[in-house]
């Protein structure tokens, strides 16, 4: 028997059979229940989406209880350990892991579009010496839209896989350009023989040398987190990239706004403000009295709880062992051990305990952004990079999705109703 909700209306006695379907009922089957015929319905009220499934995915879930991620079902700590960027990119966006065959031309295909139109370099070039990276890599992504016109042609798979590709392959050069940029120093243009991330690498870094190698462990390290950072389902920025698109903007008008999401304190920026944090207590003398301060409501532990899990973060766990390893390369950050000892004592600690209150992705992964070289502005613009595959991915599929239309929530208004125009000379 199919499971359904009977609802009764306290209103009109009458009584209503809902369709369960998924775990969830639709909530437009409760528009049928009025009191007058001529009303509008009964609408669901939910800020900040707590309790909305606003899509069916097949792309990323998350088992926020037992602390579990998966990309198109595998295991996250499986692709970290034997995949690598952009076989995992090709995954999240055509749904299987390619074959070598299929790799090796996916690799190919993003290598020739991983250089930038000189006019970018000039666009870019043109803002003020201290812009915010993140601004920047904003400004510029929505700009490749005036470049490419053709990436309007949404409903076109050939167009589609043709943005895919620009994408993937340019948002690195953005963000080296914009650091670049930011320490006045000249573009690095790429270096296709170089692997995804240690081109990265190398059109941050490389100054005089005529070929810049890489350290193979801070190159693995930038792998690993990009493809931790590739995919979260259903947040902000994701929702964001959803939402333009269902109103068919081009990707990169769509992806824009997405970054722009991201930019946030609350989404993006989370990791900044760990370090932040470390830097204000200053000495691990003084932990005891900052999980104090926490526990009385002053301020928060930053880079621990999740909306979602409510157990170790699965990607948490992953970068405290990579650490380990850019560590051993670049010397110990000494704000490390304060790291470990504010873990320590929460994970005793009941206040944390009883609220399932665990380490986050955001708690070490800006401590080994940090020991790369990186500055705190440029944090956000590295989580941008590989999630610009989830990105697409989730919007090809809001495209593909028949049940799908422009994004239009309700409002409860609460305003004024009907009222007469007064004239400026006798407004009270
Ligand atoms: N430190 C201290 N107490 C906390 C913390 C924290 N980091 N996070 C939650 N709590 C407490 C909170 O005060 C509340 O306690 P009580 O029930 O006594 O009022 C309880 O735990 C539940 O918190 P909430 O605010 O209702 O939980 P939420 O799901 O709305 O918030 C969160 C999730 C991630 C915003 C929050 O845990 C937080 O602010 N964490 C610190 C910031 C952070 O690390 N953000 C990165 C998130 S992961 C990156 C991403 O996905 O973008």
């Amino acid at each position: 028997m199919a499971e359904s909700l009977t609802i009764t209306d306290n209103r009109t006695g009458k009584h209503y059979e809902v369709p369960i379907q998924d775990g969830a009922i639709r909530a437009i089957d409760l528009r049928q229940i009025k009191v007058a015929p001529d009303e509008f319905g009964l609408m669901t009220y939910d800020p900040a989406f707590m309790n909305t499934a606003a899509c069916k995915s097949r792309i990323t879930y998350i088992d926020g209880d037992r602390g579990a991620l998966l990309y198109r079902g595998y295991p996250i700590e499986q692709l970290a350990e034997q995949s690598d960027f952009l076989e995992t990119a090709y995954l999240i966006l055509f749904g299987e892991l390619p074959q070598q065959k299929q790799y090796d031309d996916w690799t190919r295909e993003v290598t020739l579009h991983t250089m930038l139109h000189t006019n970018i370099a000039k666009l870019m070039e043109g803002f003020r010496h201290d812009a915010h990276p993140m601004g920047m890599f904003i400004s510029t992504v929505g700009a490749l839209s005036t470049f490419y016109p053709d990436a309007k042609e949404i409903f076109s798979p050939e167009s589609r896989r043709l943005q895919t590709l620009r994408l993937i392959a340019k948002v690195p050069s953005i963000a080296a350009y914009a650091f670049r940029h930011s320490i006045g120093r000249p573009f690095n243009q790429p270096d296709n023989d170089l692997t995804y991330a240690g081109n990265f690498l190398s059109m941050l870094f490389r100054m005089t040398e005529l070929k810049y190698q890489p350290s193979p462990v801070l190159e693995r390290a930038m792998e690993v987190l990009f493809i931790l950072h590739a995919d979260h389902e259903q947040n902000c920025s994701t929702s964001t990239m959803r939402a333009i698109g269902s109103s068919h903007a081009d990707p990169y008008s769509a992806l824009t706004g997405a970054a722009a999401a991201l930019y946030g304190p609350l989404h993006g920026g989370a990791n900044e403000a760990v370090l932040r944090m470390l830097h204000e207590i200053g000495s691990i003398n003084n932990i005891p009295a900052f999980i104090k301060r926490v526990k009385s409501g002053e301020g928060r532990l930053m880079g621990f709880g999740h909306r979602i899990y409510k157990s170790y973060d699965p990607r948490a766990k992953i970068i405290k062992k990579m650490a380990d390893l850019v560590f051993d390369v670049t010397g110990k950050s000494p704000l490390l051990e304060m790291a470990l000892e504010l873990e320590r004592i929460a994970l005793e600690d009941e206040y944390f305990v009883s609220r399932r209150l665990y380490p986050n992705v955001d708690f070490y992964s800006g401590l080994i952004y940090q020991a790369m070289g990186l500055p705190v502005d440029m944090f956000p613009v590295l989580f941008a990079i590989p999630r610009t595959a989830g990105w697409i991915a989730q919007w090809e599929e809001m495209l593909n999705d028949p049940e799908q239309k422009i994004i239009r929530p309700r409002q409860i208004y609460q305003g004024y109703g009907p009222r007469n125009y007064v004239s400026r000379d006798r407004r009270p």
